[in-house]
């Protein structure tokens, strides 16, 4: 067993009857479903499961978990889900994927969120290894850059798979993947981000997870926030 499948492994054997599950998306998120469906299947567990993108729901209705839509939700239990970066203090990059805007909903209503990375997920500083993903309204995406570039960002529309167009959200959206200065105060630009007109959301989650699970030399560690929501 790889350290991925350990991590998820030990998340999954921690949810309990009768909990309403958030799911997340990526390969590590993946090996929690299954690890979870498995859970389901073999010891009759009774959950509920909620997911944050398109792509988790079909693998969650593929390995037969029960699943409601987010606007049935008012809060859950918990929330599972990998991370592009995390730093020191325990914030995360999110949204390689196109499903930020889910991905924060379900981080933000959930009692406790479960980050699961392996040890190549730890930086120094949020934004070391990637862009800062930011999602903006298609109309709005000049504006915004321009809006970017005045606080040392520069962003750029990301481009689709295929490179002869840009990436488009679930929700509709552009995404500017943008490079702040490396000496930016991350706490700070969530909250520029957060309020600045025509972003619909950004890849900085800070002070939501409640714990991260990794796993150093085959042992697995959770590591809890002292200050999460
Ligand atoms: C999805 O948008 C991201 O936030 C994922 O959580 C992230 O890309 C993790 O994926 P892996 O588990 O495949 O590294």
């Amino acid at each position: 067993m790889n350290d991925k499948q350990h991590i998820a492994l030990h998340a999954a054997n921690k949810i309990e009857n009768g909990m309403i599950v958030g799911l997340g998306t990526g390969s590590t998120a993946n090996l929690f479903i299954e690890a979870l469906a498995a859970r389901v299947r073999n010891e009759n567990l009774k959950i509920t499961t909620v997911a944050s993108s398109v792509i988790s729901s079909i693998k969650a209705q593929a390995e037969g978990l029960a699943l409601i839509a987010m606007e049935q939700i008012s809060q859950i239990d918990c929330y599972v889900d990998g991370a592009d970066e995390i730093s020191p203090d325990l914030t995360l990059l999110k949204g390689r994927g196109a499903d930020l805007v889910r991905e924060k909903l379900l981080a933000k209503a959930s009692t406790q969120f479960w980050v699961l990375a392996d040890q190549s997920k730890f930086v120094a500083r949020i934004g070391e290894r990637f862009p800062i993903p930011i999602e903006v309204m298609p109309f709005a995406w000049q504006l915004v850059k321009q809006r970017l570039a005045s606080i040392g960002g520069d962003a750029k529309l990301r481009y689709n798979a295929n490179n002869d167009g840009f990436i488009i959200t679930s929700y509709g959206s552009l995404v500017l993947d943008t490079v702040f200065d490396a000496d930016s105060d991350i706490g700070k630009l969530n909250l520029l981000l957060s309020d600045t007109p025509g972003i619909v959301e950004h890849g900085i989650f800070h002070n939501l997870a409640s714990a991260i699970i990794t796993s150093q030399a085959g042992e697995i560690q959770e590591i809890w926030a002292t200050a999460a929501k």
